[in-house]
């Protein structure tokens, strides 16, 4: 007997995709036969995981009980980086699911949410499962455009979302500009700031808790999955005022944050070591990457975090395809909201050399770009 989904499902989950993962090494191997893939594709850490969070991971030696639910340690450390309170501070299995619990707490089905075009994937998808509406206001030169952001602020918009720097682009948004457009956005719209790749930012760009000082109706995101190379372990906390991470602790689930991820994310928050090595070759490894995508005429948009986007002239998905037979996975922007453009994780440099390496011999098939596209 067929399932009655007519009843049974939620009408606006009837044409609803799931979401499209990068490429994994698994799948090469498989459909490839290539055996050890340049793996360019999720913006990992290329130099893996902190080894003090392996360490710890190492030192656990039962897991037979139920943690302490509230993580107040941790939430203290991660607090004490800016001088607030544990109060202040919400933690989750990756960011990812805290941007769910924004949904399950302040978003009603019909409400409005305002995003970059393109942006993250999730928080659009999130917003589609809550039935709410999603205004996409498109970037400017891979940049968020602030003003016309906030000119799409209606009555019914709950919540904004600020990628800085913003997936799949790699763009910042300024400073100054960024502060501008918190203190005119109106104080009953929440302001989510994800900064997952925060650390890999220059000195002068925009601190999200900065801007919640001043604007108490604001969620900045962090995750460990990026500088502490600790994705599989999932951990994503937050910062916003006592009552907003209130909220969120209220709808999310009991033990949502494991153990094991606690324990190495404490670790990890003190290898000052490892956040300096990864920050050194990234900032390395982006320099490479530009100045080859400069030498082959392509055109990159200027990156503030681990992954560069870069136009190439033919479509993503056949550019992705081909880098893909000769061992390099990277992003098509294709399924990102940025055709003609390949997302490229920045990685250690040799990575980064099989990979120019491979694009020079294509690119000198399908030629340069006619005007880079933006
Ligand atoms: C903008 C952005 N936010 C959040 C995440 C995911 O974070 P987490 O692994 O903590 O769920 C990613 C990962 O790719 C991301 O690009």
């Amino acid at each position: 007997m067929p399932l009655a989904f007519d009843r049974l499902l939620r009408p606006n989950l009837k044409k609803f995709k799931p979401y499209q993962p990068g490429t994994s090494v698994d799948e090469v191997t498989r459909r490839y036969g290539i055996e050890r893939p340049v793996k360019l594709s999720q913006n990992e850490n290329p130099l893996g995981t902190s080894p003090r969070a392996l360490a710890a991971l190492r030192s656990i030696e039962s897991l037979s009980d139920y943690v302490e639910d509230d993580h107040a340690a941790l939430r203290t450390r991660l607090a004490r980086a800016y001088g607030l309170g544990r109060d202040n501070v919400v933690v989750g299995h990756g960011s990812n699911e805290l941007l769910a619990l924004v949904f399950s707490a302040f978003v009603d089905p019909g409400d409005a949410i305002v995003i970059a075009k393109p942006t993250f994937s999730l928080f659009r998808k999130d917003a589609d499962v809550a039935a709410a509406r999603t205004i996409e206001v498109p970037c400017r030169d891979g940049v968020h455009d602030l003003a016309a952001m906030l000119a799409a602020v209606t009555p019914e918009t709950k919540v904004v979302f600020i990628c800085d720097p913003n997936n799949p682009t790699g763009t910042r948004v300024e400073r100054d500009a960024l502060f501008a457009f918190a203190d005119a956005l109106r104080d009953d719209v929440l302001l989510v700031i994800d900064q997952a790749y925060r650390e890999f930012m220059d000195a002068d760009a925009a601190d999200g808790v900065d801007i919640l000082r001043r604007r108490p109706a604001t969620l900045v995101l962090r995750t460990a999955s990026k500088i502490y190379g600790l994705a599989s372990i999932r951990f994503g906390y937050g910062y916003a005022s006592p009552e907003i991470a209130g909220f969120l602790n209220r709808v999310r689930l009991p033990f949502n944050v494991a153990r094991p991820a606690a324990v190495a994310v404490l670790a990890a928050l003190d290898d000052d070591e490892f956040v300096a090595r990864s920050i050194a070759s990234n900032n390395a490894g982006k320099a490479q990457l530009m100045s080859g995508f400069a030498r082959l005429g392509l055109h990159a948009y200027p990156s503030a975090a681990n992954f560069v986007s870069v136009a190439v002239s033919v479509a993503a998905d056949t550019a992705y395809l081909a880098l893909l037979e000769r061992g390099v996975v990277v992003r098509s922007g294709d399924g990102l909201g940025m055709p003609g453009r390949l997302r490229v994780t920045i990685g250690t440099s040799q990575e980064n050399a099989a990979f120019l390496e491979a694009l020079e011999t294509l690119v000198a098939v399908w030629g340069e770009p006619v005007e880079a596209a933006r």
